[in-house]
Parts: C-alpha cells; sequence; structure tokens
C-alpha cells in the first residue's frame, strides 16, 4: 500500500492520538537509543578459503549479511526464490566489493523438495561447509498451509531451514574435522526473533499439520499471525538448543538471534492491510525500528565473531548472549520431541 491510500484513511480521534504517541515515543527512542550498535570485523577476520551458504539473502538483513561475508573474502553462496531479484542482487555486490564467488542457488522455503535440491547443488560444487546461516523468513501468513501442508510460518521459517540443516549436516562436520573439531570453527546461525521470548510455551504439535482441505482463509494480523509467527521462531531457538547437544564436542556450535526491529520488506505484508496496524506499522518503520545494516550486526557477529566461538545453543541480541524468557528452552522433552517429529516431517523430502 503506498502513500496515497495511507492518506485516505479515515482516523478515529483515538487511533490519530495512538499514531501522535507512538510517533512522539518514536522520536524521542530515535534521539536517545544510541544507534551505535558496532561490530566491525574488517581487518581482524578474513574469511578467504571459507564458505558460506546464506539463505534469503536477495533482500533485508541478508542482503547486508552477503556482502559483509563477500567483503571478508569468503565465498558466499545465496539461496532464494527469485532468481532474477538475486542475481541482480549479487552482481550489485560483486561490483561493490571486488569478490567475484558469490552465487545464486534456488530455493523456496515454502516447498521442501525445492530446498533439498537446493542443499544437493550445494554438495555438488563445495566439500566444505563452514558458516550456514539460516536467514530467510517471511513474517506474515496469506495463506494458511505450505504447498508440503505444514502451517506456513512453521513449514516456511522453522522447518524447510531444519530440512537445510540436517541435509548439509555431515559436510558442515566434514569441515570441521578437517579442522580438529576446534570450537566454533564451524557455525550454524539461525535467524530468530525476539518475539520467540514471548508466545506460547507449549507447541501443539496437531496444529502444524494440515489434515484435511481446509480453505485458505486469511485470519487477522495481529492475532493469528503474530503468535504462528512467534511459534515459527521458537522453534528456531528451540532447534538450536539440540543442534548444540547434538554436535556437542563436534566443532561445530548453534547460534540463535533477534536481529533487532528492522525497518525491512518483512513489514511490508502489515503495510498492505488498509487501516490502523498499516499506520501503526508505517510510523514504526519511519521512526523507531533500525536500518538493515545495523539489524544485520548480530548475524555477522555470530557467524564470525572469535568471541563466541565456544559458546553454542545460546541466543543473541544486540551481538550479546540473551536469555530467551521463553519457558520452552528448559522444556527438554519438548525440544526432543520437536526434533524428532521434524526428523519425520522431512524424511520424504
Ligand atoms: N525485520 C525485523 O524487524 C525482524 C525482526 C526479527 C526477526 N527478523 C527475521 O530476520 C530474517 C530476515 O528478515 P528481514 O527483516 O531481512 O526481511 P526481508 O527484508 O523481508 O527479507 C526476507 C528474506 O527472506 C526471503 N524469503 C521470504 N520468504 C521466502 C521463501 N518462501 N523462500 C525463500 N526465501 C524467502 C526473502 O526473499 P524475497 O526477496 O524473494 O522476498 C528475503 O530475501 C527473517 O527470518 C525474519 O523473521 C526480522
Amino acid at each position: 500500500m503506498g502513500l496515497e491510500t495511507l492518506t485516505t484513511i479515515r482516523l478515529t480521534p483515538l487511533q490519530i492520538g495512538i499514531i501522535a504517541a507512538v510517533g512522539v515515543a518514536g522520536l524521542i527512542g530515535w534521539l536517545t537509543i544510541p544507534k551505535a550498535l558496532k561490530f566491525d570485523p574488517r581487518g581482524t577476520i578474513d574469511l578467504s578459503g571459507k564458505v558460506v551458504l546464506i539463505t534469503g539473502g536477495s533482500a533485508g538483513i541478508g542482503k547486508v549479511n552477503v556482502r559483509q561475508f563477500a567483503e571478508l573474502g569468503a565465498k558466499v553462496y545465496v539461496i532464494a526464490r527469485n532468481r532474477d531479484k538475486t542475481e541482480r542482487v549479487i552482481e550489485e555486490i560483486k561490483a561493490r566489493t571486488g569478490n567475484k564467488n558469490i552465487f545464486f542457488i534456488n530455493g523456496d522455503l515454502d516447498k521442501l523438495e525445492t530446498i533439498s535440491a537446493a542443499a544437493k547443488e550445494f554438495l555438488a560444487k563445495e566439500s566444505k561447509l563452514h558458516i550456514l546461516v539460516c536467514n530467510a523468513g517471511s513474517g506474515g501468513r496469506n495463506k494458511n498451509w505450505t504447498s508440503n501442508g505444514f502451517e506456513v510460518l512453521f513449514g516456511q521459517n522453522y522447518l524447510a531451514h531444519f530440512l537445510l540443516t540436517i541435509r548439509l549436516l555431515d559436510c558442515l562436520k566434514t569441515t570441521a574435522n578437517s579442522l580438529k573439531n576446534t570450537p566454533g570453527a564451524v557455525r550454524i546461525v539461525n535467524v530468530s526473533s525476539a518475539i520467540s521470548a514471548r508466545g506460547a510455551s507449549l507447541i501443539d504439535f496437531t496444529s502444524l499439520v494440515q489434515k484435511n482441505n481446509d480453505p485458505n482463509d486469511i485470519e487477522p494480523f495481529f492475532t493469528t499471525d503474530f503468535s504462528s509467527y512467534g511459534r515459527s521462531k521458537l522453534c528456531q531457538v528451540l532447534s538450536t538448543i539440540k543442534l548444540s547437544q547434538v554436535l556437542k564436542d563436534s566443532g561445530i556450535s548453534a547460534y540463535s538471534l533477534h536481529p533487532g526491529v528492522v525497518a525491512s520488506d518483512i513489514w511490508n505484508i502489515a503495510l498492505d492491510r488498509v487501516g490502523i496496524q498499516a499506520a501503526f506499522i508505517f510510523t514504526l518503520k519511519s521512526f523507531v525500528m533500525i536500518t538493515e545494516e545495523q539489524g544485520s550486526l548480530t548475524t555477522l557477529y555470530c557467524s564470525v565473531s572469535k568471541n563466541v566461538a565456544n559458546q553454542s545453543g545460546l541466543y543473541y541480541s544486540k551481538c550479546t548472549v540473551r536469555e530467551n524468557k521463553n519457558k520452552a528452552i528448559k522444556n527438554q522433552a519438548q525440544i526432543d520431541e520437536l526434533w524428532e517429529k521434524s526428523m519425520e516431517w522431512i524424511k520424504n523430502y
């Protein structure tokens, strides 16, 4: 939705009051919150000879991360669903960084078969993988189920990345082995969200798989969208914990993180909906959210910083370990169940 549509929205005095309050709060926040989250490994970290695979490098914070990895000298593979858009981004980054080793691999998180094909394509080209970044993601739903019949945000944000990680696990292990299983020599970075901490701690596994031919009705934003988004992001945090357990002493470290509230295209699904929600998000995006450049830093930090090499299974925000307050992170039985069910769900792809 463009500005033109926004200006035609009729707002009640209460709605105008809320927006004004957010605007003022945003302005104060913008003026007072230090924007200076800094992590710049250029000159201290060299990724020459290292291979990075990232999902969702075509836009947002993932696009910034592709550039950062390229600047550090890595060979970078980008899994994305839109070839033309992604190849344009890759050409732009090649020109800017001088690094010609950036490659597109097709993969749509909505279709698990394309993700396993992407893993196969990568493995046909490379025998080593040093950094896997599961970054791609969607924040809202325009349908209920993925094309494979999983709840759409669970399927796209979490299960597709779980499949990718499992299919690449042997390659990651071989790479870690060749580096004498040094802690943090190989890393899996899951871009989650702070919303993972706020939702329900118990996962209703039966709601994740399509049973009949459910109609693809669209449910209201801020209700179903937010709870299913939060659950998909919680699952990323829980699988990071499980990966750290399964991969203990392997030299592979796993990290989950909140990038910050970032003014990226992920909010477009809310802006596309007319009314108070759109106006609210528009205000936040304009005044409160951090830039994609700032939002990229915690992912970069978890991917390359020596400070976290000895850590695994933890959750980060603003380049710092944080406690994820969702009780689910202490529920080992559920963590195990999520892992086992996910293994079952991906086995045919
Ligand atoms: N922005 C925030 O405030 C925020 C806060 C917390 C967490 N996060 C997380 O940060 C990550 C990056 O988000 P962002 O803010 O950079 O959003 P963005 O600008 O919308 O970028 C999302 C990326 O994911 C890709 N993607 C989406 N659906 C896909 C699919 N079905 N298959 C393959 N790729 C797909 C997009 O590809 P296309 O270019 O083809 O659309 C794009 O490259 C996400 O996991 C998000 O949940 C963001």
